[in-house]
């Protein structure tokens, strides 16, 4: 196993993380077809912002490539696509049946999150191929922003395969490689339905638990409740504990929405009629959180001739400089089509002016700013759509009093102001279920 060669398909997070952290034990090359992702990579400049990940890449013997020629001298081949159209899979599997030619035997290990039965999919796919493929489902959990935490200290790696004799002994392969990192008792093997279905309910269960607290936001919003106080009530319950029940303007990110959408697609084909209609509650639970939100920031500037909004924060959640179904973006574009007149100033930590420009395709009512005093500045009413630590630590409110114009709205999606203070500066304030 020591000389084995491994090749990661994606250098999005997830391969690269990966990648770096097998090549402390194998041999490793990470490919993308984009070539340009790749000498971002071998400049050591990543691509996109993860905390810690750009040192990692530093210190790790990890080769990058956007030839695919690499792929022949694979043992195992794992792929860390975020496949959004069914034919990029069919790509990547042709591409890796023409390189492979040489040896007898491989392993492909599965990561991305793909409708259930994929991997049955990519086997059927190599029947005919001279060579033998073993294919294993080892879906990846880490998140966004704690990346290299999440690769290093997995709660648990799921290992599921077919229960040929062949299949089995990938299967050990792959255990031996992750037991290097990983305590053998958080390593679990499973079938492969399992585990690919482990992926999907893991996604669906945490997005059930941030629309149930939202849900209850909604309750607070029209009662005398108070989210603050009913989360400290239900995380002291050990039972439900506190992860996941952040009230928030709801879910974003490019995983919780498309895995339910896989989970409704696949109670569907199974005629599972009222489990689909549960969990699409789950996203309709999310949308409603969303459009309540938007609701509240067309009340605030109804009045106000040219209303002026600043944002703080447009990435899906902290610690990344990701866009993709982002709350903020989103409540942006729909204001945006609801108003005529309304124009933003946006800022954020990890997303570029660049970013921006494409993401509002050049729009002229939205202007990106280099902080959040520049955000501020001459603005009606103040929206706090991504939950950075700085914004909870970094605003100075008398000097955003001062350089903002009346009505001087606050509208907080992320519990992030102490809302008496700022009421006593002067701020109108709303905080999603305050
Ligand atoms: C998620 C899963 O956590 C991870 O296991 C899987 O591999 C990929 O999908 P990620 O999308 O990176 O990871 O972000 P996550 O931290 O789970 O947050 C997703 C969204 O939920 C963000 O928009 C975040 O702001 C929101 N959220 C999270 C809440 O609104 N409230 C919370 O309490 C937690």
């Amino acid at each position: 196993m020591k000389n084995s060669h491994v090749v990661v398909v994606g250098g999005g997070v997830v391969g690269v993380t990966l990648g770096c952290v097998l090549s402390r034990f194998l041999n490793v090359t990470v490919y993308d077809r984009d070539d340009q992702r790749i000498q971002r990579w071998l400049l050591c400049s990543p691509p996109f912002y993860e905390p810690g990940l750009a040192e990692l890449v530093d210190g790790s013997s990890v080769a990058f490539t956007s030839s695919a020629n690499c792929l022949d001298s694979a043992d195992i081949v794992i792929l860390c696509i975020n496949y959004s159209v069914e034919s990029d899979l069919r790509d990547t599997l042709h591409l890796i049946s023409s390189e492979c030619t040489t040896k007898s035997h491989r392993i492909i290990v599965d990561k991305s999150t793909l409708p259930l039965n994929t991997s049955q999919r990519i086997k059927h796919f190599f029947n005919n191929h001279h060579s033998h493929f073993d294919i294993l489902s080892i879906p990846e959990f880490l998140s966004q922003g704690t990346a290299i935490r999440d690769c290093l200290s997995p709660s648990r790696v799921l290992i599921g395969c077919d229960t040929s004799e062949s299949g089995i002994a990938a299967q050990n392969t792959l255990i031996d490689v992750y037991a290097q990192w990983v305590p053998r008792s958080k390593i679990l093997t499973q079938n492969i339905w399992s585990t690919e279905l482990s992926k999907l309910a893991s996604n669906a269960l945490l997005a059930q638990r941030i629309s149930s607290i939202n849900s209850f936001t909604a309750i607070c919003d029209a009662t005398n409740a108070n989210i603050g106080q009913l989360t400290q009530s239900l995380a002291t319950d050990t039972r439900i504990g506190s992860d996941y029940l952040h009230p928030s303007v709801g879910f974003g990110g490019s995983c919780f929405e498309k895995d339910l959408k896989m989970l409704i697609y696949l109670c569907e084909s199974l005629d599972l009629v009222l489990v689909a209609e549960y969990w699409k509650g789950v996203l309709a639970m999310n949308d409603y959180q969303l459009q309540r939100f938007v609701r509240r920031v067309q009340d605030t500037i109804n009045g106000v001739e040219h209303p002026h909004v600043a944002v703080l924060g447009l990435s899906f959640k902290k610690d990344t400089g990701d866009v993709r179904l982002s709350p903020s973006v989103r409540i942006i574009k729909d204001l945006l089509a609801q108003h005529n007149t309304v124009r933003f100033t946006v800022c954020d930590p990890a997303v570029t002016e660049m970013q921006t420009m494409n993401e509002f395709d050049g729009c002229k009512r939205v202007h990106y700013c280099h902080g959040i005093a520049e955000a501020v500045n001459q603005s009606h009413c103040l929206l706090l759509l991504t939950n950075w630590p700085e914004y909870h630590t970094q605003i100075d409110w008398t000097a955003v009093y001062d350089s903002m114009h009346e009505p001087r709205w606050v509208l907080d999606g992320h519990s992030i102001v102490d809302v008496e203070k700022l009421i006593s500066l002067g701020f109108n304030v709303y905080q999603v279920g305050h």
